[in-house]
């Protein structure tokens, strides 16, 4: 049976090499460490799966959701960013539910993007923004993120005659797969961008609620004028460790939202009501499982930073997210090194490169092994 031309015409899938590895050295019987997933290895609170069950016990849930997500979740996400990110947007027309973020990421490509308009890609970056823009027919500008700038965008060094062709830029801070933040100032000069070029803006949150100490990372909402140009995607995957109940919301600019609402309103039947309202519950009065979740992530971060800087890795600093991004110490190309890690040390983690040709000659370390898996991984790169 042969694949569409545009499925065939997706870059080979990087990692495959990588995980025919993993299966092969865990049939010898070795104990992998896997640090290349994000997804979390945190269980949601008790409280949290008690409201599912709850939502399950009511009888419209089980009927088709609505479109855009019903009244109680979007109410619940627009109180949700104007107490946690000082943000405006109302529930009606600028809130509207997703089957995950990454399902909304790869159709409002769909709804905006024409054969040939441009799309710009943070490189490295999240593979969807390509793959889906790809798919679309769009073409790709990739935007570095280098270690200099500390993987924050500079604006001016893209080119005037793609910014005329482009549609969309997508932006995603704090940063995967490089962990790094980004100030008021990066959000305020692509406002600026925006506005001059007509472009829009998708910020994608996924990680905004992951960060541990006093700089919290910002909401592109927060800023003035974001609303005429921009949407962002917030997930509730990491937030309250529920990867696998498929639930997000987009806010913003209402007229981008209806597009994507229109995209959706063709392809998917919305996100499921009784998690909408689980969720919704948790919007209100669980935020402080994030400080439990936080807190975790932080232990882990400072015992496996420590231990890779031990041993030669330069580990970005960074308070968000649950990973860490470190250049290769021995200037290998970043495939190689995985396949010699999983290899000698039976340590999975993910080649910079498969992020996009800017994260050649890093490494992606995901901080989704408990505390006692992490030791155990330190003490195996010691001996290598
Ligand atoms: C940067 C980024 N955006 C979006 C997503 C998608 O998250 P979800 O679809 O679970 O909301 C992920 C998942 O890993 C991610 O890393």
């Amino acid at each position: 049976m042969e694949l569409a031309k545009r499925l065939k015409d997706l870059p080979p899938y990087l990692f495959a090499d990588l995980d025919n590895q993993k299966k092969i050295i865990q049939k010898k019987g070795a104990d992998i460490i896997d640090l290349s997933i994000g997804d979390p290895d945190l269980e949601p609170s008790d409280k949290l799966v008690g409201y599912l069950k709850e939502a399950l016990n009511k009888k419209q849930v089980h009927r088709y959701p609505d479109y855009i997500g019903c009244k109680d979740f979007r109410d619940a996400a627009s109180a949700w960013l104007k107490t946690r990110h000082n943000a405006d947007v109302d529930p009606d027309s600028e809130v509207i539910s997703l089957i995950g973020s990454k399902e909304g990421i790869a159709h409002i490509i769909w709804a905006f993007v024409n054969p040939g308009d441009v799309v710009i890609v943070p490189s490295p970056g999240y593979p969807v923004y390509f793959q889906s823009t790809t798919l679309a027919g769009g073409t790709v500008y990739s935007l570095p993120l280098n270690k200099k700038q500390g993987f924050v965008p500079d604006f001016t060094a893209i080119p005037e005659d793609v910014l005329k062709k482009a549609k969309m830029i997508f932006l995603n801070y704090p940063n995967n797969p490089t962990s790094a933040c980004v100030t008021k100032e990066c959000f305020e000069k692509a406002i600026e961008l925006a506005k001059k070029y007509d472009l829009i803006i998708c910020h994608d949150a996924a990680y905004i609620e992951i960060y541990d100490g006093n700089d919290k990372p910002i909401s592109i909402l927060s800023i003035p004028g974001a609303k005429d140009v921009a949407v962002e995607f917030h997930s509730f995957s990491k937030t309250f460790s529920i990867c696998g109940w498929r639930i997000a919301f987009a806010a913003g600019n209402k007229d981008i939202l209806k597009g994507l609402a229109k995209m959706k309103q063709n392809l998917d039947s919305g996100a499921f009501r009784a998690v909408e309202l689980a969720v919704a519950s948790a919007m209100t009065d669980l935020s402080c499982d994030i400080e439990r979740i936080n807190k975790i992530y932080a232990e882990r971060r400072k015992i496996f930073k420590a231990a890779l800087e031990t041993h030669g890795f330069k580990v970005l600093p960074s308070n968000a997210t649950f990973y860490l991004w470190s250049e290769i110490p021995n200037g290998e190309n970043s495939v190689q090194f995985c396949k010699n890690l999983l290899e000698k040390a039976a340590i999975a983690a993910t080649p910079g490169v498969g992020f996009g040709a800017g994260g050649e000659g890093f490494v992606r370390f995901s901080l989704t092994s408990s505390t006692e898996r992490l030791h155990e991984a330190a003490k195996r790169i010691a001996k290598l």
